[in-house]
């Protein structure tokens, strides 16, 4: 079938400079969310009528699989998929999707897809407590479908339906381009409406399939702000869902965020505020502690994840103790039994099996061996201002507290740094370095006192 994602319109009441379609629900925009479910239906095209801003949304989502349609003047939802008609492929049916409806499950878009079949007619439809501000579905003594009625242009009686027209339809291509052409905006809205073409079909001897989604939020579009942060809410209510069933534990399933995917093995244990995105795996027996950040990370094996460390970029093996507080950047690579602890900040740099930066550190550009202690305040100076420089620590070394070490320099097998040295120049394999210092004391010091006021 055709897919066409109606996304031209105006989104006033988001009060933004952004394109409505473009606003992000769980990190993506509500439009790529549109476009994923609709790919999941494999469309033999899959059009996108774009309008207000529509080469920010162009440059945002397109794809080889996307062809865009422009609707200069957003004239009504009819006018919208007139403008889509040159691009769809005449000899299957089309289903009209929203790109500011983001949560519409595949299985019920395929059940609308099934029951309107080759040439039938299928609306998605839904009943609401509060059917305000929606199109009313009129059915005849039979229970028939026979038209949809605006709000705007609803009489009493009919404002009374509560059931309604979720906008998405499937509708037989062959038909539309003279359906689309008799469209008239003699209405409230003076727009030409895709619901007057239900009449149209109903006059061509086609009968309507009316289909309901399992869950009303399938249906539910963004407006606003509001009903943005609602639909996020749900989204990831739905998220943490899957988690649990999957076997994961969620301290509190409404404090957890993912935007992007999250694959867990068996037994983690995610505690609240955990933030996850793009792709982020985590093995067996990991655990994560209270308000972590991850952002596209592979985790491993029985790894503990202590409360408020950021991760992004990283790869980190099994066994390892990573926080509290503690940063990985991107091209951080820990192997197995690794422990980086609180306010250490790793960046660029493969750490080997054992190792050990337990306090306030910084290892960046570096390449650090097995077994290697990096003791409190330690800095690789990595950085002259303009180029970046590697720093090789190589297996067994002990680096004392407050070393630098002023790349690119290598310190060979087993050395021991003594504390607060400045390691400048290359070390051979199991030395002592330290730097030549004096320490002086004095007495008859006095310190100065604040006076009393
Ligand atoms: C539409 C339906 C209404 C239904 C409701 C569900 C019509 C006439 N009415 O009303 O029956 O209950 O959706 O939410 O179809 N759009 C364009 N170009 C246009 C006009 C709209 O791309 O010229 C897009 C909008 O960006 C939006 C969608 O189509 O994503 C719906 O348009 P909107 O104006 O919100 O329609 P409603 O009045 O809500
Ligand atoms: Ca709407």
């Amino acid at each position: 079938m055709n897919i066409v994602i109606l996304a031209a319109g105006t989104g006033k009441r988001m009060r933004s400079a952004l394109p409505k379609v473009l606003h992000p629900l769980a990190g993506r925009p509500l439009l790529s969310h549109v476009l994923d479910t609709a790919r999941t239906l494999n469309p033999t095209r899959l059009i996108v009528v774009v309008g207000h801003g529509a080469d920010a949304v162009k440059q945002a989502v397109g794809a080889p699989d996307v062809q865009f349609a422009l609707q200069e003047q957003q004239l009504g939802t009819g006018h919208a998929v007139q403008q889509a008609l040159p691009l769809v492929d005449p000899s299957v049916p089309t289903l009209v999707l929203y790109g500011d409806v983001p949560l519409t499950r595949a299985s019920t878009l395929k059940r609308l897809a099934d029951a309107a079949g080759h040439g039938g007619y299928g609306v998605l439809t839904v009943t609401l407590d509060d059917p305000t501000g929606y199109g009313r579905i009129v059915r005849n003594a039979a229970g028939k479908m026979v038209r949809i009625v605006e709000q705007k242009d609803a009489t009493p009686e009919q404002l009374k339906i509560a059931e309604i027209n979720t906008g998405i339809v499937a509708l037989p291509t062959a038909k539309l381009q003279t359906w689309l052409a008799a469209l008239k905006n003699d209405n409230a809205q003076g727009e030409f409406y895709l619901t007057d073409v239900v009449e149209l079909a109903i006059e061509a001897g086609i009968e309507i399939e009316t289909t309901q989604p399992d869950e009303e939020w399938e249906t539910l579009g963004v407006n606003s702000k509001q009903q943005l942060a609602e639909l996020e809410r749900i989204h990831q209510g739905n998220v943490a869902d899957e988690l649990l069933v999957a076997g994961v534990t969620l301290a509190d399933p409404a404090r957890i965020d993912v935007r992007g995917t999250l694959e867990c093995g068996r037994d983690v244990s995610i505690d609240v505020n955990c933030v996850f995105e793009g792709n982020v795996k985590l093995a067996d027996n990991v655990t994560i502690g209270a308000n972590c950040v991850i952002r596209n990370a592979t985790i491993g094996e029985g790894t503990r994840i202590d409360a408020f460390s950021h991760i992004e970029g990283a790869t980190v093996g099994a066994r390892t103790a990573i926080g509290p507080y503690a940063r990985l950047r991107p091209g951080a690579q820990l192997s197995d039994e690794v422990h980086i602890g609180n306010f250490v900040e790793v960046k660029n740099a493969v750490l080997g099996h054992g190792s050990k930066a337990n306090h306030l550190s910084y290892v960046g550009d570096s390449d650090v061996g097995a077994r290697v202690n990096i003791g409190a305040g330690t800095i690789t100076c990595n950085y002259d201002g303009a180029n970046k420089f590697r720093t090789i620590i190589e297996d067994d070394v002990f680096v004392g507290s407050d070393t630098q070490l002023v790349a690119p320099v290598r310190v060979g097998r087993g050395v021991t740094i003594a504390a607060g040295t400045t390691v400048w120049k290359d070390v051979e394999a199991d030395r002592l370095v330290l730097n030549d210092k004096t320490q002086i004391s004095k007495t008859g010091y006095v310190r100065p006192t604040k006076k009393k006021s």
